[in-house]
């Protein structure tokens, strides 16, 4: 089914709402898909941190394996599961990188400890042991002390997904689906 009339945005605004009334865990998780450059796909779970009609926000390593996949390929999809609502919504679309004031803002906005390990830790590579983590994190927070100033890493920071295509799906009997195509 498709409505060229109906704000997609306003459909998802709505389902997330209810999602985070009814989910009990993380209602803003999402799944992540990236195309590496053999055409592998590869996907993992990150949290949904704003969205508008300019698209859908997530934070993470600028080194990590999804960065570099986003790095050789701009396309890239996106999932929603709530089971408590029996829904999904699926987005396909472009994504680009967030200045960096949007990625200052939220990166200050954290806890400390969480952006002490954004120093700490080389996401996407094995570690050799748990010590070595704790080690730099230790070595991180001698060096930024201050709660109040700690520098965003220059490896970290967000993405936006801008939407191509946002399908709603909900399990009933069977699945009902809407489609909905931006231009
Ligand atoms: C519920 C959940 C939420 C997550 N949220 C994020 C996130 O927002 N950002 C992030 O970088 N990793 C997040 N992760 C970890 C990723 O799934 C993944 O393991 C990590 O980013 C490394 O992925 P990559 O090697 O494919 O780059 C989350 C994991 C789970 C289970």
């Amino acid at each position: 089914m498709s409505d060229k009339n109906l704000n997609p945005f306003i459909l998802f605004q709505n389902w997330f709402e209810s999602a985070s009334e009814k989910e009990i865990n993380d209602p803003n998780a999402m799944c992540l898909s990236t195309v590496d450059n053999n055409n592998c796909p590869h996907s993992r779970m990150v949290l949904l941190k704003g969205y508008d009609e300019s698209g859908f926000r997530f934070f993470t390593n600028y080194e990590s394996n999804k960065s570099i996949d986003i790095e050789q390929n701009k396309n890239v999809a996106l999932n929603f599961h709530w089971k408590s609502l029996q829904r999904q919504i699926r987005i396909e679309g472009l994504i680009d990188k967030l200045n960096s004031d949007e990625s200052d803002e939220y990166y200050n906005s954290r806890h400390y400890m969480s952006r002490i390990g954004a120093w700490a830790s080389d996401q996407s590579r094995p570690l050799k042991n748990r010590e070595e983590l704790e080690k730099k994190i230790e070595m991180y927070k001698e060096k930024y002390p201050d709660e109040n100033n700690v520098p965003r890493p220059p490896h970290w920071g967000g993405f936006v997904v801008k939407p191509k295509n946002l399908n709603f799906g909900k399990i009933c009997h069977t699945v009902f689906i809407k489609e909905i195509f931006l231009n």
